[in-house]
């Protein structure tokens, strides 16, 4: 299972790796935003895309009983920017799995998603950013790194630019962390 909550270029690039690789599938993808192009991508990728609320998310067993139901193994959230509720991780123990678009612990916590991140990044006049994949816990990136990658940070980047360098990070690394993790399991 997957959640997003925007573009979906990882959920994609994702899908379209075990389609090829065939050790997993992608049963669903779970959205919080109705006007997501993580939507359109599942449409024409022909993967159920269920769209839920805030009151369905942590106030009812709805979502969980949903990934249940679809008997998964692994819940990944790509782009997810919603604290995920403790239902899901009491039901998901140690198989919740995010990306974050730094280098954990520095750039993490509420508020920092997306270009927030890079625009700090760049402004601290870091030398190196990169990706961190970990567990998921009851705080934003909180729980146990599974596996960080570094890009280097020239004179010249900007958050779009050093943005661009992390997504080329997270296509090439997301995809097999979730493998290994997988076949841990
Ligand atoms: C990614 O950079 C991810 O690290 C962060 O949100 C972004 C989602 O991008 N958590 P996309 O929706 O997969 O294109």
């Amino acid at each position: 299972m997957i959640f997003a909550s925007g573009s979906g270029s990882n959920a994609q690039n994702i899908i379209e790796f075990f389609r090829k690789d065939g050790t997993a599938s992608v049963e669903a993808v779970f959205c919080n935003n109705p006007k997501a192009g993580v939507i359109k991508r599942c449409e024409d990728l022909d993967v159920p895309c269920v769209v839920f609320d805030r009151d369905e998310f942590y106030n009812t067993r709805k979502i969980v009983d949903l990934i249940e139901a679809f008997d998964a193994d692994l819940v990944v959230l790509a782009g997810f920017l919603w604290l995920v509720p403790a239902n899901l991780i009491e039901a998901f123990p140690n198989r919740i799995l995010n990306i974050h678009p730094a280098l954990l612990p520095k750039y993490g916590g509420k508020g920092m998603y997306g270009m927030n991140v890079h625009i700090a990044v760049i402004e601290a006049g870091e030398e190196e950013s990169g990706i961190t994949i970990h567990t998921v816990d009851a705080e934003y990136d909180k729980g146990e790194i599974v596996l960080q990658a570094v890009t280097r940070i020239d004179a010249d980047d900007t958050p779009e630019t050093l943005a661009k360098k992390v997504h080329e990070l997270e296509y090439k690394h997301f995809p097999l962390a979730i493998k290994k993790y997988l076949e841990k399991l």
